[in-house]
């Protein structure tokens, strides 16, 4: 993580005005302008032919979700703060409605094939999402608290299909003590 990260990490008093300073303070080290180079060197494992549903968790802005909005298929994402879902749509000249259930403010495309959740990854209501043929998943799981990583990972499996694909696209590194 960046100085600037920790920097505002040290000053937030929870999770949720974390992330929000840091959107809105535009302080988004992570994130990436181009599609992932990962996905790309992998994207052979996609069924193009057929594209179907891919949920992406913690999602952002990030360019995979037009990405794979522009390969047809039927984009479902998760993200806690409004800031980059409202920048998402405009960058991306997409018109959205908002639509308000008891768990998040659904984000969705004119043509309801880009869908995102603002809510809290942990309460998705799994019945309400349906389930995925694909999770891509960047820097969901490093962002997901060490206690909580197991719940993350049962709220995953519950919403894979039988036959599924799973990028998980993440690092290993070594966090001063006390910080997670
Ligand atoms: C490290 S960023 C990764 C963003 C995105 N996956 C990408 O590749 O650009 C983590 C994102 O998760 C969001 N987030 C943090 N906690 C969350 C939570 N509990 N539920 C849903 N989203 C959350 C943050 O606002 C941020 O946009």
């Amino acid at each position: 993580m960046s100085a600037e990260v920790y920097s505002v990490l040290d000053k937030s008093k929870d999770s949720y005005s974390l992330w929000e300073t840091l959107w809105s303070s535009n302080t988004t080290p992570w994130h990436l302008k181009e599609v992932c180079p990962f996905l790309l060197k992998n994207s052979s494992n996609l069924n193009f032919a057929s594209p179907k549903r891919v949920f992406i968790p913690f999602c952002g802005k990030a360019a995979e979700l037009k990405w794979f909005y522009d390969q047809g298929f039927e984009v479902v994402g998760v993200e806690l703060i409004p800031i980059p879902v409202e920048n998402f749509f405009k960058e991306q000249n997409l018109t959205f409605k908002i639509r308000e259930l008891p768990w998040a403010k659904v984000y969705e495309s004119s043509d309801q094939r880009i869908k995102i959740y603002v809510a809290d990854i942990f309460s998705v209501e799994p019945e309400e999402v349906g389930k995925f043929d694909v999770i891509w998943g960047r820097a969901d799981y490093t962002t997901v608290k060490i206690a909580e990583r197991e719940k993350y990972s049962k709220l995953m499996k519950q919403l894979c299909k039988e036959k599924f694909l799973y990028f998980l696209c993440t690092l290993q590194f070594e966090v001063p003590v006390g910080r997670l």
